[in-house]
């Protein structure tokens, strides 16, 4: 394949993909699977729904092909996938792939940090919304506290895997965390992402009320450090970021509610099973396994991916308020994985 010419037949670059290994989860957070809906009798997709280990390598070079320089594993939790290590090694050995991530709840990374790091995995992504066990107990749906995911971050350290803290704060809730969590974070010299809260999905009951906006968290933060703006590390990385000034440490802020970024948006989202989804607001997936599984060639994959995605006009972000927005059907984000 030449990757030059496959790049060129798209309109706007497509640098960033999500994948989704399994729409399984382990937590319950109100924020995102509130057990009061994703209750013992919800039906996650069977086994065989989902895409092989050798489909997503398949489609991982495709991708690559056309352009994609990172891929994110996510879920519902990547690390209940089995032998998730096997995927990893596969994408690695990828030309052209620069950077492949994972965002997990972290309570499984004592068992899996290691063999994640040997298989070619360079960081992890850890979402972590409060340092108080009661609260995070209450967050996670599942009364589980701090310590498993502080010993996730531990390993995941220890196995000399990069890592970030993802913080959703949501009016209320967690704000009185603003500060512990930035704390904590600074003294580890751990990156933390402060995330607004998002209408992912229809059933989290999102209002706008609830979000704490980049501004609000920024004045919190600035009444007790000395913060300086740090440069993007690349076009389209969705996080602002700022340094604390004297150290190597970043904090920083997704603005998707207050600040969208639709405008420099180059990221897909591949579902567990299969279906091309190019806006995390955008109910409408388009298969990809089922045709790959039945028989076609890469050139026909590339054709199909490169008319899904010249097609593409989302600005969810953008446009949240509008009118057209209020009875569109959405994905959940267990299911598309962030
Ligand atoms: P890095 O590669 O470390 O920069 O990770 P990332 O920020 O791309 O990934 P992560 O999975 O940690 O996502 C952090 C948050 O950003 C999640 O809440 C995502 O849903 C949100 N996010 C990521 N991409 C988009 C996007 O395209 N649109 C919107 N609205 N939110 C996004
Ligand atoms: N709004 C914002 N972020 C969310 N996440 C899950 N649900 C939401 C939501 N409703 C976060 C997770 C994880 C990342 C992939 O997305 O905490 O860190
Ligand atoms: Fe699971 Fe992550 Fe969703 Fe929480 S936010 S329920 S850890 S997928
Ligand atoms: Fe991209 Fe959709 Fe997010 Fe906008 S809302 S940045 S189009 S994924």
């Amino acid at each position: 394949m030449n990757k030059t010419i496959i790049k060129d037949q798209l309109n706007r670059p497509l640098r960033d993909l999500r994948i989704s290994v399994i729409d399984r989860c382990n937590f319950r957070c109100q924020y995102c699977m509130p057990a009061e809906i994703f209750g013992p009798d919800f039906a996650f997709l069977p086994k065989s729904e989902l895409m092989t280990y050798e489909e997503i390598e398949r489609l991982a070079k495709i991708f690559v092909s056309l352009g994609v320089e990172k891929i994110r594993l996510t879920g519902g939790e990547p690390l209940l996938r089995k032998d998730i290590s096997v995927l990893v090694e596969k994408l690695s050995q990828i030309d052209g792939l620069s950077d492949i991530g994972l965002t997990t709840n972290g309570v499984l990374l004592p068992q899996h940090a290691k063999s994640l790091r040997e298989a070619g995995l360079k960081r992890v992504n850890v979402s972590l919304d409060s340092l108080n066990d009661q609260l995070f107990g209450e967050i996670n749906g599942r009364n589980i506290g701090t310590k498993p995911v502080l010993d996730g971050i531990d390993a995941a350290i220890k196995a000399g895997l990069g890592v970030k803290i993802n913080m959703v704060v949501k009016k209320g809730l967690n704000d009185s965390e603003i500060l512990p969590m930035a704390e904590y974070c600074k003294n580890e010299g751990l990156q933390l992402r402060y995330i607004e809260y998002m209408d992912v999905g229809a059933t989290n009951g999102w209002r706008m009320d609830d979000v704490v906006t980049k501004k609000e968290i920024y004045h919190i933060l600035k009444n007790k450090y000395e913060l300086e703006p740090v440069d993007p590390d690349y076009f389209g990385e969705v996080a602002k970021r700022y340094r604390y000034k004297g150290t190597d440490t970043d904090v920083g802020f997704i603005t998707s509610v207050s600040e969208s970024f639709c405008s420099s948006c180059t990221r897909s989202r591949l579902s567990a099973n299969g279906q091309l989804f190019t806006c995390l607001f955008n109910g409408n997936g388009h298969d990809i396994r089922d045709f790959m599984r039945s028989g076609v060639t890469d050139e026909e994959i590339i054709k199909r991916i490169t008319d899904i995605w010249n097609h593409r006009n989302d600005r969810y972000s953008d446009e949240r308020t509008a009118e057209t927005n209020k009875n569109r059907k959405k994905i959940e984000m267990s299911y598309i994985g962030g």
